[in-house]
């Protein structure tokens, strides 16, 4: 109680910018998976395919703005593909994963260049952003590509300050390859790794950055050769490197598969399906993002697609089980953080 308390009052005088008036804290510390989801300023919560940074005990969610109109284009239609116009990457901060500020739209979608990587055309997804403690800074990869998905390419941007704003720096085909769905991943030795589906989504690399972040090393693994996976989420548990991936199936659920190694860049082993009683195969309708750990657990992040109604989409959090090298994600209806 007490801490919850603490909690509260932290949130209330770090925010220096809140408008106070209108805050509305969450009177329960409840994650209710795949419900909508308020800020504190009593908005729903804007950042899909999202990303999150622990720093100085601040947890900083990064995600992609879905806002107006989803839209079927042509281009697409054959696999079922809808989009909405970008607007950019949204940046919320909390302290305790429930309570969320919103710090800004942090790397603008650009109005009258549409030749430019962040135009309003493009599409921006599925943000990750790692410090690097030697440069002091915090860079961001993000997916950037054309509405047909035929631009395949990584977007790399740099702040001074988790709340941002990022200066966009370019994109690239990181080793000469294609990069669709992505992720980043920090090691505690210092070492990122950007993980991308690549060789039209058949293939995910491995590919470990180069000391500023800002590029890649040239050092890359094929994973998951021919397997046709996407939407990548890594960790490391007890000395071993965990993968949480989907299948290929646009914006439509469809089962996770997870695989372990002992080395990031070795060999993995494909384990299967780590959701218990999702009985129709569908990651209990969601589609992974992140994995965060946080106060003792590790939290599987996914997105609930609304494929024709993308700005409605939501959030599915839950807690998992690790047991050597095996997951186990089970549906709640509502969880705490304290349970
Ligand atoms: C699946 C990917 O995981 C999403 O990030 C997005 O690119 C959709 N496909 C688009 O249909």
């Amino acid at each position: 109680m007490l801490h919850n308390v603490i909690i509260l009052l932290f949130i209330y005088f770090q925010a220096g910018n809140m408008n106070h008036e209108k805050v509305m804290l969450h009177d329960s510390d409840l994650i209710r998976p795949g419900k909508p989801w308020m800020d504190v300023d009593n908005r729903p919560i804007n950042a899909h395919g999202g990303g999150f940074l622990i720093h100085e005990d601040t947890v900083w969610w990064y995600g992609e703005i879905k806002d107006g109109e989803t839209w079927e284009p042509e281009s697409i239609r054959e696999w079922n593909g809808s989009r909405v116009e970008a607007k950019g990457i949204n940046c919320y901060w909390s302290v305790d994963l429930i309570n969320w500020k919103l710090a800004g739209n942090v790397l603008k979608a650009i109005e009258h260049d549409s030749a430019h990587d962040l135009h309003s055309s493009k599409v921006l997804e599925r943000p990750k952003v790692i410090f690097n403690d030697k440069t002091g800074k915090f860079v961001m990869w993000l997916h950037i590509d054309s509405q047909d998905y035929s631009y395949s390419r990584a977007g790399v941007a740099i702040s001074d300050s988790p709340r941002g704003p990022f200066k966009y720096i370019e994109s690239i085909r990181p080793n000469g390859q294609m990069s669709r769905d992505q992720t980043l991943f920090k090691d505690d030795d210092g070492r990122a790794y950007h993980i991308y589906a690549s060789e039209e989504n058949m293939t995910m690399h491995v590919s470990r950055l180069s000391d500023d972040y800002l590029s890649p090393s040239g050092e890359y693994k094929r994973i998951f050769i021919d397997r046709h996976r996407e939407a990548p989420a890594f960790f490391k548990h007890d000395g071993k490197y965990f993968a949480i991936t989907s299948g290929c199936t646009g914006w439509d659920p469809n089962p996770a598969e997870y695989a372990v190694t002992d080395d990031i860049m070795g060999e993995w082993k494909v384990m299967g399906d780590p959701c218990i009683g999702d009985t129709r195969g569908t990651t209990f309708d969601s589609q992974g993002t992140y994995v965060l750990p946080f106060s003792g657990k590790y939290i599987f992040m996914a997105d609930r697609w609304q494929r024709l109604d993308l700005e409605n989409s939501t959030y599915v959090w839950l807690p998992m089980e690790i047991e050597n090298d095996k997951i186990h994600i089970k549906w709640y209806d509502q969880w705490s953080l304290n349970q």
